[in-house]
């Protein structure tokens, strides 16, 4: 047995050496993960495996596997594309229409590239709906397979949330009435087939919803689309030899990541704004990609929203950090550049993800940020409240998994009452290695974030969150509530963890 594991140990570290070292190519690693079966290795087996690996060659700072393949700088050749507002169709009351697609798309010049898309070709448009509507979502499968239309972020009734029970097949047209029942929030929409999520949303599937409310609607907040107010979905990819999204051979375990960034399904983006606050609902739609966001010029910005909604008071930044599902809303103050200045949007290892243009001749609304934006908070009886859930998220590759089980459809790991705050504890497990960051995401709810490690979260996640960066090693307590019942999941969102079974269901009655 031991020397099996050894081999199986050696086996695993050449694949991590191949997956981390391979720099530009890692997209094209070709190995196998499949054909080494762990599945069954006790928790004691797998840290003597990490035992055997550390004393191989493991300590070359590799094995945080953040980001190892650098995205290629934008050019800012071409303005940033903007998706379509989707109101409800005339005379048509409050339905909005939904159709999963194939198409192809020209992202580089004269060079069609195949592609999935919601109303289009690629991506999807953003589905405006207020606090209190009561709407249709009509939901159309033109693909030729199966998928659902998942609404991440959305206080939804299980059978609406459109996880893997919810599938839509090819042909077919469902539609999910629900009122919206939560505040001004970016949210966003994707596929969620068993075993088809990480790459249908690869290939193009995802939009957005912008809910919003009494109050967000008298904010004085940049609000004008395409003016002060712009999405930017952010999308690694690895485009193959013919300009082509070829998943399979893109594909890794530990999510899927590629040297080339879409914003908005737009290559080397620019963006062109005035001398103006501006605010930018960043959201990170890639695979597994984490972006840390900041000025080339090192200057602040200010955060006012979390995942699902407006924090207390703008946050001043000089950089944020988004994993995969996770959104932020940001201002940029434009009026203390001009035409002259290089400003450029940065990640953590200085990539240019998008250089701005500033038009002088554009509008320049000098408004200042409100002050007081929301009223969040955490209360005492939910600091009082003992945790009655416990999850621990251990593994990589195809050995993720929460509590020591992989994702069954057919088990129902926890069960909570409507109505009813619980707190939910959730502990990312370090290896031996130290382990990787897991964004945890909860479907169904927008939670809060009562402690990390014991401490208050920092100001930027004080506030509505469906998604949250746990690192190796930490302890969350999240107060979760769910407004209606059904059978919702709990998943990383790398999409490959998800895949590989790093997910649970929670049914609410
Ligand atoms: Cu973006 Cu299961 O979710
Ligand atoms: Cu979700
Ligand atoms: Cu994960």
């Amino acid at each position: 047995m031991k020397s099996k594991i050894l081999i199986t140990g050696l086996l695993l570290s050449a694949a991590i050496i191949g997956g981390c070292s391979a720099g530009g190519s890692g997209a094209k690693d070709t190995m196998d993960h499949s054909k080494m079966d762990h599945s069954n290795m006790s928790e004691e087996e797998m840290q003597q495996m990490n035992g055997e690996m550390e004393s191989s060659e493991m300590e070359n700072g590799h094995m945080s596997h953040t980001n190892p393949l650098a995205l290629n700088d934008s050019t800012g050749e071409n303005e940033l594309a903007l998706p379509p507002l989707l109101k409800p169709q005339e005379g048509e009351e409050n339905i909005y229409t939904i159709t999963a697609q194939i198409g192809e798309t020209e992202i580089f010049d004269g060079v069609q590239t195949k592609t999935l898309g919601y109303n289009g070709s690629f991506l999807g448009p953003v589905i405006q709906v207020n606090e209190g509507e009561n709407v249709t979502f009509r939901t159309k499968n033109e693909l030729d397979e199966t998928t659902t239309f998942h609404w991440h972020g959305v206080d939804i009734p299980g059978t609406g949330d459109g996880g893997p029970h919810n599938y839509v097949e090819p042909g077919q047209s469902k539609d999910i009435k629900f009122t919206v029942n939560q505040e001004a929030a970016t949210l966003w929409f994707h596929p969620h087939p068993e075993g088809a999520t990480a790459e249908q949303v690869y290939q193009g599937l995802a939009g957005l919803i912008y809910v919003e409310d009494a109050r967000s609607k008298t904010l004085d907040l940049p609000n004008e689309y395409g003016i002060n107010d712009f999405p930017l979905i952010f999308q690694d990819k690895q485009f193959d030899d013919n300009k082509q999204l070829n998943y399979k051979l893109a594909l890794n375990e530990d999510g899927t990541i590629g040297d080339t960034l879409l914003i908005n399904g737009t290559i080397n983006p620019r963006l062109t704004v005035g001398k103006e606050k501006v605010r930018l609902r960043l959201v990170n739609g890639s695979n597994a990609r984490n972006y840390t966001y900041r000025l080339n010029t090192g200057d602040e910005f200010q955060q006012i929203a979390t995942d699902g909604g407006l924090i207390n008071k703008p946050n001043k930044l000089r950089e944020i950090t988004l994993t995969p599902g996770e959104r932020a809303e940001i201002i940029i103050d434009f009026s203390k550049y001009d035409a002259a200045s290089n400003i450029a949007l940065l990640n953590e290892s200085g990539a240019i993800l998008l250089p701005f243009t500033i038009d002088e001749q554009k509008s320049s609304n000098s408004s200042n940020i409100p002050t007081n934006l929301n009223d969040y908070m955490v209360t005492d009886e939910e600091r009082k409240l003992p945790v009655s859930k416990k999850l621990e998220l251990f593994g990589m590759g195809n050995m993720v998994a929460i509590n020591n089980k992989q994702f069954d459809m057919n088990r129902i790991d926890f069960t909570q009452k409507q109505g009813e705050t619980e707190i939910w504890e959730i502990y990312n497990k370090s290896d031996m290695m130290g382990g990787m960051t897991h964004p945890f995401h909860i479907h169904g709810t927008q939670f809060k974030i009562v402690s990390i490690d014991g401490q208050e979260p920092p100001a930027s996640e004080q506030g509505w969150k469906d998604t949250i960066a746990i690192d190796a090693g930490e302890t969350f307590k999240l107060a979760v509530k769910f407004n209606n019942k059904g059978i919702y999941m709990f998943h990383c969102h790398i999409l490959e963890h998800e895949e590989n079974g790093m997910m649970g269901q929670v049914e609410v009655n």
